[in-house]
């Protein structure tokens, strides 16, 4: 097998060993080779979705920052005609928690949630999609 080396910060590095001795993996290795396949078969899922398809995105961003629940309403109005509803939520005093109900054409959807994802300040960005067929 070829040996890739990667730099982790230190704060992702001791949530990683904390995964890992929770999960049951004998090594980082073997961790992050599965991590790396959950990753994997998303994107190319992804890939393979079009058509017409609801898809329920939940984003957890950083509290402390202003701006992002601005530039996620902005985001939000850029892109009405897709998302049919959304909810904001403040877990504790850290996490902000939107959760945005989402109607479209798949690519239009991914495109949404990868402008998300680009946006400083989230943290994490999950989402299930449904495909709305006709059958
Ligand atoms: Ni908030």
């Amino acid at each position: 097998m070829p040996i890739v080396s990667i730099s982790l910060t230190s704060e992702l590095l001791r949530k990683l060993d904390t995964f890992i001795r929770e999960k049951g993996y004998s090594s980082r290795s073997e961790a992050i080779r599965d991590a790396i396949r959950d990753s994997l078969s998303e994107y190319e899922l992804s890939k393979f979705e079009r058509g017409n398809v609801t898809a329920t995105i939940t984003v957890i961003s950083n509290r402390g920052e202003r701006e992002i629940d601005e530039r996620l309403m902005k985001l939000r109005h850029k892109h009405d005609e897709i998302v049919s509803n959304n909810m904001h939520v403040h877990l504790g005093k850290k996490y902000c928690l939107e959760i945005f109900i989402t109607e479209g054409e798949a690519e239009e959807i991914l495109e949404f949630i990868a402008k998300i994802r680009s946006m400083r300040g989230v943290r994490q960005v999950k989402y299930t999609m449904i495909p709305l067929t006709s059958e």
